[in-house]
């Protein structure tokens, strides 16, 4: 599937997506969003909002539009008695977006209320990247917490997706290693991608960006879970953890 979302539709699209944002206290949010996009641009689903700390999903409902090179949509988070909004903007602008290089645009919204007002909180408004990935969605993983999963068969050789995001010095649980002082703190999918000692992808360089790529070690079937072996490509590991994953002998 090559569709993307500002390409012409004559019925109804179901898209995977992924969006982050910073909050405005610093947590790193990730949005597993699985929308609806109908013929006329409507765009209707679901959305569950992982903080990085904890990954438990808040739920919200999605509502919006596509109009020509701009997809709003609007966000409703409820929590019981309370209902929180926050509204996307995005450009939707056809400039390269290679193995799902990302959307740009903001996010406005209420930050929670802190403990010290009296519940009232002003409006933020906050950079948006969302991610499209055609052949994988984010699921939970049967290894650890949330992880990349397949949506599409892939076959051997085939770029699943891209990692993007800031470029920095430090090395976290979730940066890919491009080079020595060098890691790429991934918006996208990438985040999610866990180690595997038998994975199911390798890690390429793009030749022009030098950014790190995911390319499938074999054709892998829809609901495989996508993975690679960090011990390749990142040296002593940021985060230690005790493998988990389906293989027999562990390399972590
Ligand atoms: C890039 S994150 C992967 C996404 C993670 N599953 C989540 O829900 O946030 C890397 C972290 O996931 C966990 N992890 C990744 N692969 C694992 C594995 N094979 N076994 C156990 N834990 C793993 C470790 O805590 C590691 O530091
Ligand atoms: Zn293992």
């Amino acid at each position: 599937m090559t569709l993307f979302l500002g390409a012409t539709r004559s019925a109804s699209v179901p898209v995977h997506l992924i969006g982050f944002h910073v909050a405005a206290d610093g947590t790193r949010l990730y949005d597993r969003l699985a929308l609806v996009i109908e013929a006329d641009g409507r765009v209707s689903g679901q959305v569950d909002r992982i903080a990085e700390r904890d990954g438990v999903p808040r739920p919200a409902e999605a509502r919006g539009m596509v109009m020509g090179e701009q997809l709003a949509l609007m966000l409703e988070f409820s929590d019981g008695s309370t209902t929180t909004e926050a509204g996307v903007m995005l450009d939707l602008a056809p400039e390269a977006r290679r193995h799902g290089a990302a959307l740009v645009g903001r996010i406005a919204g209420q930050a929670a209320p802190d403990a010290s007002s009296d519940g009232e909180s002003a409006p933020t408004v906050q950079p948006y990247v969302m991610a499209h990935a055609p052949a994988a969605r984010l699921d939970r993983s049967p290894t650890h917490g949330w992880g990349t999963v397949l949506e599409l068969p892939v076959a051997a050789g085939e770029t699943v997706l891209g990692i993007f995001g800031p470029i920095g010095a430090r090395q976290t649980p979730y940066s890919f290693r491009t080079d020595d002082d060098r890691h790429v703190e991934p918006t996208g999918y990438g985040h999610f991608v866990n180690h595997a000692c038998e994975p199911s992808c390798e890690i390429v360089y793009d030749s022009e960006t030098a950014l790190p790529t995911l390319v499938a070690l074999r054709d892998l079937a829809a609901g495989e879970e996508v993975t690679f072996d960090y011990t390749r490509t990142e040296g002593d590991l940021a985060g230690a953890f005790d493998c988990r994953c389906p293989a027999l002998v562990h390399k972590v």
